[in-house]
């Protein structure tokens, strides 16, 4: 009888978090959901709230997509370099208070809209818009007081000045 309790509760605690299924063509690994190389063309729709990881690299996006990216709010890291991504909504991640790395390299971003484009992400710690068409940064790091890594390599950034960086003091190096 105990025995047929505890194998139960396994089951039932494997079930939970294939309760609500992982969206084809991803593939969930516990709290992960992998959706890279899988030739979407725009983010999956119900996709798990309890989501901490996901990575939707080398795909065919070309936004992330605000509504599908609200209910996500325990994320903490999005993938989603080589896309063809060319804008970021306004307070994208506003539903994301714990997002602590964001990786959109080798995409089109030409511009970010608004200078609360990464607002609410006080935890974010690392960036990398390396490979974009940037040309202007504009206010857009503003917020993001625990930032230690950020990247906008390979962009079209004709100056950067250090306004650019007062709002975060722990970014050290390139
Ligand atoms: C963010 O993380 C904190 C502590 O780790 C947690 O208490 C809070 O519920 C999280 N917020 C969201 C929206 O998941
Ligand atoms: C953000 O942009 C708005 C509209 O362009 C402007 O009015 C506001 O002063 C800006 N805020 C900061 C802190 O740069």
């Amino acid at each position: 009888m105990r025995f047929l309790f505890l194998l139960l509760s396994i089951l039932l605690a494997k079930v939970d978090y294939s309760l609500s299924t992982c969206p084809k063509p991803c593939v969930c690994i516990r709290r992960r959901a992998f959706c890279d190389q899988t030739q979407i063309k725009a983010m999956p729709s119900n996709l798990p709230k309890y989501l901490t990881y996901i990575n939707l690299a080398k795909n065919y996006l070309r936004r992330l997509n605000w509504r599908r990216m609200r209910r996500l709010s325990n994320l903490k890291h999005i993938v989603a370099d080589s896309n063809k991504i060319f804008t970021l909504d306004n307070r994208i991640f506003k539903a994301c208070p714990n997002l602590t790395s964001l990786s959109i390299a080798d995409n089109r971003l030409a511009k970010i809209m608004d200078n609360d484009t990464f607002s609410g992400l006080g935890r974010l710690r690392a960036l990398n818009m390396a490979d974009n068409r940037l040309t202007d940064l504009k206010a857009v790091l503003r917020d993001l007081e625990n930032l230690l890594y950020f990247s906008a390599a390979g962009n079209r950034l004709t100056s950067l000045s250090s306004e650019e960086f007062v709002g975060n003091p722990n970014l050290k190096g390139n």
